[in-house]
């Protein structure tokens, strides 16, 4: 795809992987739709990129508002060509310790968030005639456990099975799908955590040129899934 004057939307956008995703695609000339619920970040991204950012604050986990939002943005000439489903939540715990809330959060964001965004989007981009591309950020963690992971884990093997039964249903419509399964990535992901960080991980530029690969190959190439970690996620003891 080429993403000149190309419509996407980024949800998660305030956070540190979906503002440098938001910014590599409008340095390719795209136009984006930035979806986070907080408005000062949303704000410092439209100051940072410019007029091509399209801040929406919005609750991924309120159904009907994101029906709503999509219906009332979204029209036949102006149908979305990229999604990017990057907003994500994460905490760990024992499972006997983690409190209902916690699940219940994770399971709303990362997987009925994703769901919610994700049909109304599909819909729109079955009636184009031209090419689209969803992109899933998964976790490494949808592909292996961590004790103390059982929600965040749940919810991103979630993803990484929502992502592969899409690309088998889509790919006839000219919707590519790639769930993309990052290590650690340096962003306030483990401020809310509650995980520990460590001095050697991904950058969230890095990892958005990736993406911005993943999105401009050939319009019969698809990379359905990729799984990218630090090399030495610890630097070793010599
Ligand atoms: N950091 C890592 O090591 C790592 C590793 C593998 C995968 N991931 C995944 O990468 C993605 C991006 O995370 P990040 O590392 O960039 O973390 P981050 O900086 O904490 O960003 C998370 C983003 O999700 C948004 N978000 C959360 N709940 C939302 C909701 N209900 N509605 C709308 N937006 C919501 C936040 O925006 P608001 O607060 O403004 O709503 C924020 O923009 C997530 O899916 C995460 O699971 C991260």
């Amino acid at each position: 795809m080429i993403l000149n004057n190309k419509i996407a939307i980024v949800t998660g956008a305030t956070g540190g992987l979906g503002s440098a995703i938001s910014l590599a695609l409008i340095s390719k000339g795209a136009i984006v739709y930035a979806i986070g619920r907080n408005a000062a970040a949303l704000e410092r991204l439209r100051s940072n990129a410019g007029e091509r950012v399209k801040p929406v604050q919005l609750d991924l986990t309120k159904e009907q508002k994101v029906t709503e939002w999509v219906s009332n943005t979204f029209t036949e000439n102006h149908y979305p060509d990229v999604l990017i489903n990057n907003a994500g939540v994460g905490t760990f715990s024992k499972i006997d310790e983690t409190p209902s809330s916690k699940w219940h959060e994770m399971i709303d964001t990362n997987l009925n968030g994703m769901y919610y965004i994700t049909s109304q989007v599909a819909t729109m981009m079955k009636k184009k005639t031209t090419g689209s591309h969803i992109i899933n950020i998964g976790s490494i963690l949808g592909k292996t456990g961590r004790t103390e992971g059982a929600a965040y884990c749940t919810t991103k093997f979630g993803v990484s099975g929502f992502s592969e039964a899409l690309y088998i249903e889509l790919r006839h419509f000219n919707i590519k799908v790639t769930c993309v399964n990052p290590g650690s990535i340096e962003t306030g992901f483990f401020k809310s955590s509650g995980i520990e960080s460590h001095s050697n991980m991904l950058h969230p530029p890095d990892l958005a040129d990736i993406i911005l690969h993943v999105l401009q190959t050939p319009d019969n190439m698809l990379i359905n899934e990729l799984t990218i970690r630090p090399l030495n996620p610890k630097a070793p003891v010599r």
